[in-house]
């Protein structure tokens, strides 16, 4: 699909890798429907692209209420007449050690990160089957494919995405409709200042504009899987020992982030001393 006067919802598009992906697509004369909870700033998004994307507007609310996921999909069809191409890439971080997350923090960050993406996909197949094609991008993590420590529940969300992404690879095969999903690997954006506890990784730190251009690269090459950095030896690296040296790989992360200190004493300490 050649993404020039498309409409194209990108959720998550406040900052970061969406705001990115936003500019990207309205450079090139696709009307942009911007998605996220902090209002003033997809102002501020869509005043910087009127010039090249006149028809675009924000839709302010959380992703994470089933409402409003589909609510941005209804809206846009109704002000637009069509929706052409979903980028999902909202998401929030949960970087906290397994003995200190809760069930509730768990179950907002699967909202936010996987079933929004659920909604929003269920409400606007229909269209994009009417209409005979459409792109679905889902901005899945490197964490999905090798899981760093005190990450399992946010890799969790993300890997359902792309187990779900994979399912629609087989159940949308012949409807014209592509689904991508990318992998960002470490990228510099205001994610990193969001994480609940300190991270152990000290490395290299790429755009949000090298994720914004291999988001568009999917859609218009009709690619199915994406890593960005691609090639990096470090990335390319853990994926292999993933698959042949998941002994090696276990030692490397816990020699790169070890379990903190107190950690089971804390988490001893909150049993109930009736029960014991
Ligand atoms: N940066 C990295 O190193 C990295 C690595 C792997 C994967 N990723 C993925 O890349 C995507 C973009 O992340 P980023 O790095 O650009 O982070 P970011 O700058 O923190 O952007 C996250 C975006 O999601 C929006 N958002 C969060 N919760 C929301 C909710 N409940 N409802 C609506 N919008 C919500 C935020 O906007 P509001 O706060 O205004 O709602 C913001 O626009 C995410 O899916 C992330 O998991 C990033």
């Amino acid at each position: 699909m050649e993404l020039r006067g498309r409409i194209c919802v990108v959720t998550g598009a406040s900052s970061g890798i969406g705001r990115a992906t936003a500019e990207r697509l309205a450079r090139r004369g696709n009307t942009v429907v911007a998605v996220a909870r902090r209002e003033e700033k997809l102002r501020a998004l869509v005043a910087a692209i009127a010039d090249a994307a006149p028809g675009s507007f924000a839709l302010a609310g959380d992703v994470s209420e089933r409402g409003f996921a589909e609510r941005v999909v209804a809206e846009t069809v109704a002000r637009c007449g069509r929706v052409d191409v979903l980028v999902h890439n909202a998401a929030t971080p949960l970087h906290k050690h397994a003995l200190r997350v809760s069930p509730d923090e768990v179950e907002a960050t699967l909202r936010t990160n996987f079933l929004s993406a659920v909604w929003s996909t269920s409400a606007a197949l229909p269209h994009m089957l009417r209409a005979g094609r459409g792109a679905i991008v889902n901005v899945s993590s490197f964490a999905a494919l090798v899981v760093p420590p005190r990450e399992g529940a946010y890799a969790a969300s993300k890997a359902a995405l792309c187990a779900w992404s994979e399912g629609l690879w087989s159940d949308l095969a012949g409807s014209g409709i592509h689904v991508a999903l990318v992998h960002p690997g470490p990228i510099d954006t205001e994610i990193w200042e969001k994480r609940q506890e300190q991270s152990g990784y000290r490395g290299r730190r790429w755009p949000a504009r090298a994720v914004a251009d291999a988001i568009v690269r999917a859609v218009e090459r009709r690619q199915h899987e994406v890593v960005v950095p691609g090639r990096n030896p470090g990335l390319v690296a853990a994926r292999w020992m993933r698959r042949l040296a998941p002994g090696l790989l276990r030692f490397g992360m816990g020699r790169m982030d070890p379990v903190p200190t107190g950690v089971f004493d804390e988490a001893r300490g909150r049993t109930d001393p009736d029960r014991r």
